[in-house]
Order: C-alpha cells, then sequence, then structure tokens
C-alpha cells in the first residue's frame, strides 16, 4: 500500500513543480480503493474458482508439435474471453496445421529440429517475432530493425540446437513490444532433449497433464472486462502493473490434482511485475524443487522455498503432491518482497531536478489495485484425485559444463537512470550504434552494475545463453537466499539469458560469443521490463566474424 502510494505521490510531486495539479495525491480515494476488496482480487483465496487453462491439442496456447512442414502465423487482432468469459480485446498469432487451429501456440520441438514459419502481419502497425532465448541467426532473431508493416510478412527458418528447456516467444516490435506482448503476443517455444525424455521418464511426465507451462501476467480490465494498456508517463519510467493476476489467461485459477509430482514450466510474461514463488499449505510453506532455468535443465534438484522470477525470466520447478491427502488445498503464491522501487523513483526525482518543461510524472491516476511487493496468490491446486504409485526424484537431471573464462575479455555494463531515461553504458537504443561490440569464438565476462539508486532490472541477451558468475553487494533478501557460493541463488546455477540485477547489486556472467552463423551477427541486450525496453533501454550488441 504505503510504496505506490509514495510513488504516486512523488510522482505528483514531480508534476506539482511542473505546474501540474495534485489530483489524486494525499486524498483517500486511491488508497480506499486498494483496501476494498474488488472482484479477481488475488490477495483474496476464496476469489479462486476458475479452472487452469490447460494447453490441448489445439485451440489457445495448443501443443503444436513442429515438422519439417512451414506453417504461417496470422498475428491479428482477435478477441478472447478473459474475466468471466466476457470476450476481450486481443492480439494471437494464429495458425492453422494438419487439420487444427491454433491461437498463440505452444511449440514444441526436438533439439536439432527446424522450424519455418511465415510471419504474416494481421496488425495495423508494424510488429515482429523473437525467439526469446534461442540461439539463431540475427536475421531470425526478430531484432526491431526487422519489424514489418502491415500486411506484410516475414519468413523465419532456422535450426534449433538449443538445450532442451522452456524458452518463449513474442513480439520484438520498435517501440510497440510492451503494447503488443501485453496484448496477448506472446506463447511457449518448448525444446525437448534427450534429458528431458529422460526425466519424463522416470517421473512419469506428460505434457499437458502433469508437465504444465504456466505464463503468469499481471494485466488491467474495464469495467466491460476488457484488457487495458494505458501506461502515464510515471509507468513508462517504472514499468505497468496489473491488479488482476493470469495464470494461462485464467484469472483466479485452480487445478484439480492428484498427489503425484508434477513439472511446472513457470514463465513470467508479465510487463513489468517481479514474483516471489512459493507453495503454500495453510501458513506453511512447502519445499519445491528448481530443476531448471531459461536455458534448460540444471545438474540436478535444488530445493528451495522460495524463488524469484523477473519478467522474461524462467523457472521449471518439480512440486512434490504426493504427501498431500485428498480435500488438500496448495497456493502457488507470490511472497511478498520489497520492490526497491523507492530507489528507482529518487533517481527519477534526481535526474529531473534542473530539468525543465517536464510535466509527465502524474501517474496517479492510473495505479494499480494490486500493490507491487504484495503478497497475493496466483494459482489454487487442490488434491482431488486418487494417487498414482510414487516415483523417487532423479539424483542427476543434466550436465551443466562452466564456460572456460580463462583470458576472456572484461567487459564492464552499467545500468542507470540519466536525463529521465534508463540507459546501458549511458546509452539509449539506436539503430545504427553498436555499443556492444563483441568478437565471434571469444569469451567475455560482464560485469553488470545495477545503479544504487534505481529499481530491479531484468537484463537479457539475445543469441547467446550465459551463465552467472557471481552477485555482489546483494540486497539482503537476496543475499539470503544466496546459499550457492560466490552470492549466487537458485536461478544462477543454470544457463541463463535474462537475469535480474537489483539497486546497487553487480552480477558477474560468463558468455561464448561461438556460432555457425555467415557474417558479423547483430542481436540485442536489453531490459525486459518491456516498458523499459519501449522506452529504448536496449542496445545492439553486434558479433563480429
Ligand atoms: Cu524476450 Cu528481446 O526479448
Ligand atoms: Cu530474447
Ligand atoms: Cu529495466
Amino acid at each position: 500500500m504505503e510504496r505506490r502510494k509514495f510513488l504516486q505521490c512523488s510522482a505528483s510531486l514531480l508534476a506539482v513543480g511542473a505546474g501540474l495539479g495534485l489530483a489524486g495525491c494525499g486524498g483517500s480515494s486511491t488508497a480506499d480503493a486498494a483496501l476494498k476488496p474488488y472482484a479477481n482480487d488475488p490477495v483474496r483465496p476464496e476469489n479462486f474458482t476458475n479452472p487452469l487453462l490447460i494447453p490441448g491439442a489445439e485451440g489457445p496456447f495448443g501443443v503444436l508439435n513442429v515438422t519439417d512442414t512451414p506453417l504461417t502465423l496470422n498475428a491479428r487482432a482477435a478477441t478472447f474471453p478473459i474475466l468471466g468469459g466476457r470476450a476481450s480485446p486481443f492480439l494471437q498469432y494464429e495458425t492453422s496445421y494438419a487439420g487444427k487451429t491454433y491461437q498463440n501456440p505452444i511449440f514444441k520441438i526436438r533439439r536439432g529440429g527446424r522450424f519455418a514459419a511465415a510471419l504474416q502481419n494481421g496488425l495495423n502497425e508494424p510488429t515482429i517475432i523473437h525467439w526469446h532465448g534461442l540461439h539463431i541467426p540475427a536475421n531470425m532473431d526478430g531484432h526491431p530493425v526487422d519489424s514489418i508493416a502491415p500486411g506484410a510478412s516475414y519468413s523465419y527458418d532456422f535450426t534449433v540446437n538449443n538445450r532442451g528447456g522452456t524458452y518463449w516467444y513474442h513480439t520484438h516490435a520498435n517501440h510497440l513490444t510492451a503494447k503488443q506482448a501485453y496484448g496477448g503476443l506472446a506463447s511457449f517455444f518448448i525444446v525437448e532433449d534427450d534429458d528431458d525424455l529422460r526425466l519424463a521418464k522416470a517421473l512419469d511426465l506428460k505434457l499437458g497433464e502433469t508437465d504444465l507451462p504456466l505464463v503468469i501476467q499481471d494485466k488491467r480490465f474495464n469495467a466491460a472486462g476488457e484488457l487495458v494498456y494505458q501506461p502515464d508517463p510515471g509507468e513508462k519510467m517504472m514499468g505497468y502493473l496489473g491488479d488482476i493476476v493470469l495464470v494461462n489467461l485464467t484469472p483466479n485459477a485452480y487445478l484439480d490434482i492428484a498427489p503425484r509430482i508434477f513439472r511446472f514450466r513457470c514463465l513470467n510474461g508479465s510487463n513489468a511485475r517481479i514474483y516471489k514463488l512459493a507453495f503454500m499449505r495453510g501458513k506453511e510453506l512447502l519445499a519445491y524443487q528448481v530443476i531448471g532455468t531459461d536455458g534448460g535443465l540444471l545438474d540436478r534438484p535444488y530445493p528451495v522455498k522460495e524463488a524469484f522470477l523477473a519478467p522474461g525470466e524462467r523457472l521449471d520447478v518439480l512440486f512434490d503432491a504426493s504427501r498431500l491427502r485428498q480435500g488438500d488445498t496448495v497456493f502457488l503464491k507470490s511472497l511478498a518482497f520489497d520492490t526497491m522501487e523507492n530507489d528507482g523513483m529518487m533517481a527519477i526525482i534526481g535526474s529531473s531536478n534542473g530539468m525543465s518543461g517536464n510535466n509527465s510524472m502524474d501517474r496517479s491516476h492510473g495505479s494499480t489495485r494490486l500493490d507491487d511487493g504484495l503478497e497475493f496468490n496466483l494459482l489454487k491446486l487442490v488434491v482431488t484425485k486418487p494417487a498414482p504409485a510414487p516415483r523417487p526424484l532423479p539424483a542427476q537431471l543434466s550436465q551443466i559444463l562452466p564456460i572456460d573464462i580463462k583470458g576472456a575479455a572484461q567487459r564492464s555494463v552499467q545500468v542507470e537512470m540519466g536525463h529521465m531515461r534508463w540507459l546501458i553504458n549511458g546509452e539509449s537504443f539506436r539503430m545504427d550504434a553498436f555499443p556492444i561490440d563483441a568478437k565471434r569464438s571469444t569469451t567475455e565476462v560482464w560485469e553488470l552494475h545495477n545503479a544504487k539508486q534505481s529499481m530491479p532490472h531484468p537484463m537479457h541477451m539475445h543469441g547467446f545463453q550465459f551463465q552467472v558468475l557471481s552477485r555482489q553487494n546483494s540486497p539482503k533478501q537476496i543475499e539470503a537466499l544466496g546459499v550457492h557460493g560466490s552470492g549466487r541463488i537458485v536461478s544462477d546455477l543454470g544457463w541463463k539469458d535474462t537475469v535480474l540485477v537489483w539497486p546497487g547489486e553487480t552480477v558477474r556472467l560468463a558468455v561464448d560469443f561461438s556460432h555457425e552463423f555467415a557474417g558479423d551477427q547483430t542481436y540485442v541486450f536489453h531490459c525486459h521490463n518491456l516498458e523499459h525496453e519501449d522506452g529504448d533501454m536496449m542496445v545492439n550488441m553486434r558479433v563480429r566474424t
């Protein structure tokens, strides 16, 4: 409560400084609204009465097993029933294949397989698809420079050599990513390899039954139950938050389960909200196993009780319900945490000092009813089905070979606010500038440093998976989870393409720029807070031959 309020008021104060009114600040309207229960409020467990949308063999989020046959993906405006079955405007990728139709299909492909698809832009504005986490040539990657006009099409054809794991795809249109992804243009891209098959066999897991992709997104709706995306200038600066939390587009979702083990592939597909994932029965935190990160399986399962998940990141977990009894209820939750956003506000206020004519900080009219960092529920699990025979957890899952950093070039990357913008090494995105210029087949160690007066930034690299080496100067709530050596938390233990860097924190990572593509490759490195990305918190990352 207080935090959001503080932000709103700080923003309004700036606005006042610039000669605007003080609407909403100091008054009680926002505060009262936040205290009052509202329909679909995720804080209230009794609201969780909607069956979770489970990926089937077709339809929305249907699993499409990729073959060599080229697909056509139609990006277009449609409607989708989200709140109480009421149709909301929704953007989706539509395709048909082998007599079935799909909206936002979940692609599933064997490692080494070929993916061919033509994107048709049926929107009334430019768009392009980015395959988040995949190691593919730059011209296949959905760089914003490749955004296509309405009516145009773009052909993708690439081989997927990534490790098995939970990847995803979404729009990457220049300056329109946040709006289009929020509107619906995103889904999963699941790569399967031998390690995955072994795990599925050992635990008798089936995609769509006991192996479930879960995309978590917070959204806002108007009184008619329609999605609303109207970030005000303050929200463009801090990120757009919703107050209704969807899992697989289902608000207040529940799932009937058997007392057995489940694989949940959690994806934070939100524009800006960070979640701290935990399973709770009543007031009891239940341990779960983290088995995978952005770039696939870890070497072994790691037991935890809580883990952060920032926009763009994936966390593959095993939840063992086999000791639960019939009728037991468990909530997948986001626990309370310190969002450290006040620091970001301070950075903004500080950087606006002496600036004239900026009257854009009034966010009082658009603020969410669900405070950032608040504890709330995501998904209710209810044990209603009979128990199968228990299966032991495999001791080993895969192998993580550390990147050899002997002789690696060092690069320091500073993230901070300047001139009312979030900057990467002092830069904002320019199509024709290449602030990160690397060389093919070299290894680099990056020192990612987030300013003290800042906010958490989930920093994302296209084209390559990296490894986190260490965290330093972490805030207490991260330090407390950093039990894995060098300050690393559980999500740092595998291959990554997105890493959350907290204010004041330094994250060292290793990246190997080896690739098998012809010529220079230009990718991007950016913040996956999508308002930040669209605010040009992004730089070109060129890998020269
Ligand atoms: Cu998932 Cu450049 O983004
Ligand atoms: Cu990406
Ligand atoms: Cu950011």
